[in-house]
């Protein structure tokens, strides 16, 4: 392995790797209760006094079920050659078992057909968090039905779109899910028990596990994964107590994911600490959750800093910081990726989100969005660092292709290299999606 370090970035990066933006359906969609769609948890979770921060919700979001057309010549346009989104399950079955719902079925239809009209890979994503609310009334995740439910999702969009998809990822984020949807509250469901989290996590990992091989089993083409937010974890300072604290942290927040995964077993420590509330398991689950995949997808945002006192706070830390507050640390995307590679010789992954947030305006139709670019651009070398070391990148996406609903965040974290007017829905390509443009078509021609 050699570096390319000194080599223009755009030299760095085979002919054949996947460049994308990404979505997920809630946050772009809208069209909340057209055509047949159910209601979500997220449907329900908006309309919780205090739940999002401008009081916003997902009804109209960027109107994409009805501006498809012009969203897919848009992500041709940033020179792109491929394309990450989610489904929306209660689109295409309303209740999340029993009937499936045509209207939503030929959506993503249309989507997937679109997408290769325009020579663009589509990669689809099964759970990005909007899971039925007719599920959550029976117990959602926490509840084993939901696993088989999911599984019969999975066979149908295979059956529907199977044959035209680059990859099929099962879930986004399970740690998000689990950790702020069931253990904080902060997100849909907004439940507040740890072991209901830590159950709902196991069986979402046993979900994707046992969709892989039932997806399997019907002849899949598609390359099959799941998506994983990762930070590369750090002490505070060097002390014995804090580097102890980043092990427990990388323990609970990565490890409880990749072990499984990747070795078929829980870490001893972090099931130690939970004690009564460890999660209960049938015999053959971890076999299950070991199912070989055939790419990861890592989602990486910033690092985490674990501290044995109190919380680190990144505004001391003298980084920049994103609108989120997060501080933009690109060695840490190479370091997470290495550990990742070490510990578990990783098949091929891809970066299915990365970005930032900031706050920005169109000034006479342009966005001079330079701390985003420059963002964006340091992850993209930190990615070819990682590869120079060794480990098997497949594909960088953008999160996002435009601003968009941003969870309990709403409207006000702008994400997009596309900017948008929610009052006209008027898209604006930003500086970032202009360098973006210009930096692929150099990959192009020097590959
Ligand atoms: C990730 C989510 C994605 C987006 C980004 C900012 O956790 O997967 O939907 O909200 O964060």
């Amino acid at each position: 392995m050699s570096s390319t370090a000194h080599l223009p970035l755009h030299q760095r990066f085979p002919r054949d790797f996947t460049w994308g933006v990404a979505t997920s359906a809630f946050q772009i969609e809208g069209a909340a209760t057209a055509d047949g769609k159910g209601e979500s948890i997220w449907d329900r979770f908006c309309r919780q006094p205090g739940a999002i921060a401008d009081s916003s919700n997902g009804d109209i979001a960027c109107d994409h079920y009805h501006r498809l057309e012009g969203d897919l010549d848009l992500i041709a346009s940033l020179g792109v050659n491929a394309y990450r989104f989610s489904v929306s399950w209660p689109r295409v079955q309303a209740l999340g078992s029993g009937a499936w719902n045509e209207a939503g079925l030929a959506f993503y239809e249309r989507l997937v057909d679109g997408l290769l009209a325009r020579g663009l890979q589509p990669h689809l994503t099964l759970n990005h968090w909007d899971l039925p609310q007719a599920l959550q009334e029976q117990g959602g995740w926490a509840h084993r039905d939901t696993v088989h439910r999911f599984v019969d999702y999975a066979l149908q969009m295979q059956r529907r779109l199977g044959d035209r998809l680059r990859t099929l990822t099962t879930h986004n984020e399970p740690w998000v899910v689990a950790v702020l949807g069931h253990e904080q509250g902060i997100f849909a469901p907004g439940l507040k028990r740890r072991a209901t989290a830590v159950q709902v996590s196991h069986h979402l990992l046993l979900s994707h596990g046992l969709a892989l091989q039932a997806l399997r089993a019907e002849g899949a083409k598609a390359a099959l994964g799941i998506v994983l937010n990762l930070a590369h974890i750090e002490p505070a300072t060097a002390s014995a107590a804090d580097r102890h604290a980043a092990q427990a942290d990388d323990a609970r927040n990565r490890r409880w994911y990749t072990d499984p995964l990747f070795k078929g077993q829980y870490p001893e420590e972090v099931l130690a600490e939970l004690g009564a509330d460890a999660p209960a398991m049938q015999p053959g689950d971890l076999a299950a959750i070991a199912t070989p995949i055939d790419f990861l997808g890592v989602n990486y945002y910033t690092r985490g800093v674990s501290s044995a006192g109190a919380p680190f706070d990144p505004a001391q830390s003298g980084l920049p910081l994103t609108d989120m507050g997060w501080e933009v640390y690109p060695r840490g995307l190479t370091e997470l990726l290495i550990t990742l590679h070490r510990e578990y010789r990783l098949p091929p992954t891809y970066i299915t989100e990365n970005g930032a947030a900031f706050a920005d305006a169109p000034v006479d139709g342009r966005v001079h969005d330079a701390e985003r670019t420059e963002y964006i651009r340091s992850h993209i070398a930190a990615v070819a660092d990682a590869m120079d070391l060794g480990v098997p990148m497949a594909g960088y996406m953008v999160w996002s292709l435009m601003d968009n609903f941003e969870w309990s965040s709403g409207y006000a974290k702008r994400f997009g290299i596309v900017h948008v007017d929610y009052a006209t829905q008027r898209r604006t390509p930003k500086d970032s999606a202009r360098w973006y443009r210009e930096f692929l078509g150099r990959c192009r021609q020097s590959a």
